[in-house]
């Protein structure tokens, strides 16, 4: 025993884990202090290792005395169960914290989104302002019904189909690449729920338009202000509506689109 504590190697061991202890038991359970936050642990730790190190390579015949051990482990006949052990418990902490980083976690996301923010009021559409709040759908109002819808469909094919699918359920052939998936406007959770001036300002300004409470989430859905004209989405969003048979919900009902 007496050896042990006069060998360099064994005295800079003691000293980790004399520093180990004094941070992590003592330090916390002093008056007026609080635990100490593993990161900074491991700044202490770092520094107080770079502390023995200098102290143990400072005298030549100490730091030849320290690598003994070390040295004896890798090479030494004697020891070759002790080798076996050490290589073993290297590459299973390397496994283990390697698991640990990449295995899937089933924790609740840290910031909880929500799926129909509250719209923004107003929007500009292509540099004129559109007043949302008790807005209808204008086409409901004008022009040929049938005409609208012809237009809505040849518009959702062309551009919305890939993800929103074919059934209008989100099961697009891009959709199982995506997260969020594409909304499923089937389901009465989605476009059921809204007004149509709501449905108008997520076409026309996607996921990027989302405000913050509708983040942090990588929407995958696009801003079509720039490819489709003021018509050309409500006729889409009449569509919507016309092939799954909701109805959309009205302003004289509630107050907003919002939920
Ligand atoms: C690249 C894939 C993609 C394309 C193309 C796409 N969308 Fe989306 N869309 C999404 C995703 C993903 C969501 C769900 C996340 C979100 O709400 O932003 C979504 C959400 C929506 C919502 C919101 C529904 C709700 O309940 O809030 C509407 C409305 C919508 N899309 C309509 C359309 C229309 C109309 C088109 C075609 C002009 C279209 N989308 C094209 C991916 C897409």
């Amino acid at each position: 025993m007496r050896s042990y504590l006069r060998h360099p190697f064994w005295q800079a061991v003691g000293l980790m884990v004399i520093a180990y202890i004094l941070i992590v038991f003592i330090i916390p359970a002093l008056p007026g202090s609080a635990v100490v936050p593993k990161s900074v642990v491991l700044q202490y730790m770092a520094t107080v290792l770079v502390g023995v190190l200098i102290w143990v390579s400072d005298d030549e015949a100490r730091w030849t005395t320290f690598k003994e051990p070390l040295h004896d482990v890798l090479v030494q006949p004697r020891l070759k169960v002790i080798r076996t052990a050490v290589l073993a418990a290297v590459t299973l902490m390397v496994g283990c914290i390697t698991y640990g980083q990449v295995k899937a976690s089933v924790a609740a996301p840290p910031n909880l989104r929500s799926i129909h923010p509250a719209p923004p009021s107003q929007i500009t559409f292509r540099g004129k302002t559109i007043t949302l709040v008790g807005l209808d759908n204008p086409l409901r109002r004008s022009g040929d019904m049938a005409a609208h819808l012809a237009v809505g469909h040849r518009i959702y094919y062309e551009n919305c189909v890939p993800c929103h699918g074919d059934h209008l359920d989100g099961q697009g052939h891009y959709a199982s690449g995506l997260n969020p998936l594409p909304a499923n406007f089937q389901d009465n959770g989605t476009i059921a729920q809204l007004t149509e001036s709501f449905v108008f300002w997520r076409v026309a300004k996607g996921g990027p338009g989302l405000p913050r409470e509708g983040t942090p989430w990588n929407s995958a859905m696009p801003a079509w202000e720039d490819f489709l004209t003021e018509d050309e989405i409500w006729s889409v969003v009449l569509f919507l509506y016309e092939q799954t048979g909701w109805k959309p919900r009205t302003w004289e009902v509630s107050a907003g689109g919002s939920k």
